[in-house]
């Protein structure tokens, strides 16, 4: 076992560690094999409150941070790309231990998330208003100003990446922020914090509160003095997030929550090709992705080929010790190794065709065996409901139109993929599915450039690119009298 220093276990408000006013703590578990890897201050209500306060405070209209030049913002972005670059190996290595993914992985996430910050440090001192030719004599202008103090609560399954989403545009707005990490993973963010603290970030401009989600998260969302919440994680708890921002005092609020993305194969694909594209879409970071696509459709013509081959791939995906050179580690969590097991049972009972895995692997740790189910029915659990895990299912089809609709059947609509060489068929998905990002012949290409969120049950707004940075700004109309003609 690698053995991995973990330097900071408690709450980081107002750039001090403090323990939760409670003094309670909580166990973070190591995923390999069950083990408490350390106990982390448990923040709830009170331990809210203090943050919410200092952001506040570093929000005060004549604050070191409100008074900063806009491009000294983007500065103290690109130093903390900087310094995440420079820890990039211990980082990852820290987030293997806490959630078990893949080292290699972990250690390319934290270069995505430089880039995320360098994206948006750029940005800082590019937020422009206009001016307006508005009826009357008048002179008229907008000004885009921060939003204000924003909670951020992120889930498990890329916890920097997440956090460097969340954080970069607020930032570069110039909004303060309270980042709640998720209950299995808040070791990384805590190290962040550190480096946001050397970075040089004043006091209370960001401030992270490790706990649960009804407790820690909930005080958040229900918080009179927060003026936006940004969330990741499940449908479910997005509904009672906005539900909590219309009670309280209608805190803007952005949501990127689940999906069931539909991959469309027509007959032209090269088929180990696309069964290649395919299985890294259903399997990237153990199926625990939100755009992950879980529905493969493929055309008849190929259909018998496909599933031989996509079934041979995912026998041959290495699965281990994520500190090995492996594709997949064990799952995050007993409750989620469980579920994503329940859901294989009811693949099998519900008739479908095991190409491939179908069970958990060891007796030790969350590990699950690459799945593969052929003859998937619309109507089966497994092609309506988010598994998160490691579960490709694989439908059959014979048209255009038809697999337009059936792909569009869900509540969902995060991302959705085509495979053919076919110009017109592919924009011409892409025109119709209904879902935020929309892959030709590649899959999960996010970038910090590029706009990322959902249709329908997948969310509300957009992260990443200028749109990103939008939900942090608040545009404000400056309108002045000036007469046609001044007695001057
Ligand atoms: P979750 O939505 O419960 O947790 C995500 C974050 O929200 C965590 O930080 C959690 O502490 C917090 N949270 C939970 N309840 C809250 C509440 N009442 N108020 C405020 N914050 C709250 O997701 P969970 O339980 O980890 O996974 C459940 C399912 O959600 C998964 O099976 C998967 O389908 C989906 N999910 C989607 C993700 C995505 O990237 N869109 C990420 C994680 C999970
Ligand atoms: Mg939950």
């Amino acid at each position: 076992m690698v053995k991995v220093d973990v330097k900071y276990t408690k709450l980081f408000i107002n750039n001090e560690w403090v323990d939760a006013v409670s003094k309670k703590t909580f166990a973070t578990i190591n995923p390999q094999d069950e083990t408490v890897i350390t106990q982390v201050a448990e923040g709830d209500k009170a331990d809210v409150d203090l943050a919410v306060s200092a952001a506040r405070k570093a929000f005060h209209r004549y604050s070191p941070w409100r008074t900063m030049d806009a491009s000294r913002r983007g500065l103290l972005l690109l130093k903390l790309a900087d310094l995440l670059e420079a820890q990039a190996r211990y980082l990852a290595e820290l987030e293997t231990l806490d959630c078990g993914k893949p080292v290699k992985n972990a250690e390319e996430e934290v270069y995505f998330s430089a880039s995320v910050l360098r994206y948006y440090a750029g940005k800082a001192d590019k937020i422009l208003g206009n001016t307006i030719p508005a009826d009357g004599e008048v002179f008229s202008m907008t000004i885009k100003e921060p939003v204000g103090v924003c909670a951020q609560i992120i889930p498990w399954n890329y916890p920097i990446p997440m956090l460097a989403w969340k954080i970069a545009p607020a930032l570069a707005a110039g909004c303060t922020v309270i980042v709640k990490p998720a209950e299995q993973t808040p070791l990384t963010a805590l190290a962040v914090a550190a480096l946001i603290k050397e970075a040089g970030f004043p006091p209370g401009v960001v401030n992270i509160v490790p706990g649960y989600g009804p407790t820690a998260g909930a005080a958040l969302t229900h918080h009179p003095d927060v003026d936006k919440v940004a969330f990741t994680g499940s449908t479910e708890v997005g509904k009672l997030i906005l539900g909590a921002s219309s009670l309280v005092n209608l805190k803007r609020t952005s949501l990127e929550l689940g999906g069931k993305s539909p991959l469309v194969i027509f007959n032209d694909a090269d088929v180990e090709k696309a069964a290649q594209i395919a299985h890294a879409a259903a399997f990237a970071n153990g199926g625990q992705c939100c755009c992950a696509g879980t529905r493969t459709y493929v055309q008849s013509g190929i259909y018998d080929q496909f599933i031989l081959k996509a079934g041979e791939i995912a026998q041959k995906r290495s699965v281990g010790n994520p500190f090995d050179d492996v594709q997949q580690g064990p799952q995050i969590d007993k409750e989620m190794y469980t579920k994503v097991l329940d859901y294989i049972k009811a693949g099998k009972s519900e008739g479908a065709k095991c190409m491939a895995g179908g069970d958990k692997l060891g007796d030790k740790g969350f590990y699950i065996k690459p799945t593969v189910f052929a003859d998937v029915k619309d109507d089966m659990k497994i092609a309506r409901e988010e598994i998160f895990g490691p579960v490709q299912s694989i439908l059959k089809f014979d048209t255009f139109d038809e697999v337009v609709d059936r792909a569009n059947d869900t509540n969902y609509g995060l991302g959705a993929g085509v495979i053919t060489n076919d110009i017109t068929t592919a924009l011409s998905f892409a025109k119709h599915v209904r879902a935020g990002s929309v892959w030709i012949n590649t899959y999960d290409h996010v970038t910090s450039q590029t706009p990322f969120g959902g249709f329908k049950e997948s969310g509300l707004g957009r992260e990443l690119g200028e749109e990103g940075i939008n939900q942090y700004l608040e545009i404000k109309t400056v309108t002045m009298a000036l007469p046609n003609k001044p007695q001057l």
